[in-house]
């Protein structure tokens, strides 16, 4: 058995452990397995997204299990909303050591159907979320003078193809934000990351509107997606890195995923 100081020295020599991680887009898919897998490592998670019956669901999980956890209903496209979620994370818990802004939407179609709804949709959460998830977290971690900003983008913020030029878009906006936050935050010796995932199996593939785009995403993902574990993991490595060692960027596949 593990003496106490033997356990702290390891979950201290992750850098993760006692860390306060907000996590936005919690309720499911990648956020979710990100707060379970960070919670067993010994961070406090804050947990923001809109269906609030499931983050309490998560909460209860985690606590039930002896960690540490809030969540807060909180809908990304609300730049007042996520204020209030990373903010109630520094009331309670002191500060924010990381924000992982994940919550995203993929509903690709061709541009032709003229889906504008969806487009602005996708625009609002993947690209505004992120550019708030930035602001809410930015002063607080200026002011402690450390920090970490994790960015999710995508395989498709590498490359665009048919039916994803908006998605492709907003991951690509991702990208670039997440780079020129990375050269403006040095006077405060933050650290940032984006993490640009393939196929993983989450709920993402049910935000397609259309259906026979639907379908083939479907099949595509049934094929070849892999356990969202793997993008917890990524996140995991990201973190635990020594304070003075920040991963910029993952990109990262199934095995099995050619493109
Ligand atoms: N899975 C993949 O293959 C893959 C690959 C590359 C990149 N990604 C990216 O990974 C991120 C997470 O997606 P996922 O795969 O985990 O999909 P998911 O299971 O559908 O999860 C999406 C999450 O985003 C949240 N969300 C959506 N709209 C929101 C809003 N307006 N405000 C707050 N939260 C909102 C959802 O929560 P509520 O509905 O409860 O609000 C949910 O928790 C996305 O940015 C996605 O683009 C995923």
């Amino acid at each position: 058995m593990q003496s106490t100081t033997q356990a702290t020295a390891h979950a201290d020599s992750t850098n993760i452990a006692g860390k306060v991680v907000v996590i936005t887009g919690a309720s499911s898919g990648l956020g979710e397995a990100t707060a379970r897998h960070l919670s067993a490592t010994g961070a406090i998670v804050v947990l923001g997204a809109r269906r609030i019956e499931r983050l309490e669901a998560l909460v209860a999980e985690i606590t039930g299990k002896g960690g540490n956890a809030l969540a807060l209903a909180t809908d990304v496209t609300d730049a007042s909303q996520v204020q209030a979620l990373v903010d109630a994370a520094v009331n309670r818990y002191g500060r924010v050591d990381v924000i992982l802004n994940n919550a995203g939407l993929m509903p690709h179609s061709p541009l032709e159907r003229r889906k504008i709804e969806d487009w602005d949709r996708t625009i609002d959460v993947n690209i505004k979320g992120v550019l708030y998830g930035i602001a809410a977290a930015l002063p607080h971690m200026q002011r402690q003078k450390a920090g970490h900003i994790i960015n999710v983008s995508s395989v498709a913020g590498h490359k665009v193809g048919v039916n994803n030029a908006v998605y492709s878009a907003t991951k690509t906006a991702v990208r670039v934000i997440s780079e020129g936050l990375r050269q403006e935050v040095k006077p405060w010796n933050l650290r940032t990351t984006v993490i640009s995932p393939g196929a993983v199996a989450t709920e993402l593939p049910g935000s397609v509107t259309e259906p026979d785009i639907a379908q083939g995403i479907g099949q595509f993902y049934e094929q070849y997606a892999i356990s969202a574990d793997s993008f917890a993991r990524a996140v995991a490595f990201a973190i635990s890195q020594p304070d003075d060692v920040d991963i910029n960027e993952i990109l990262f596949r199934p095995t099995r995923q050619e493109g």
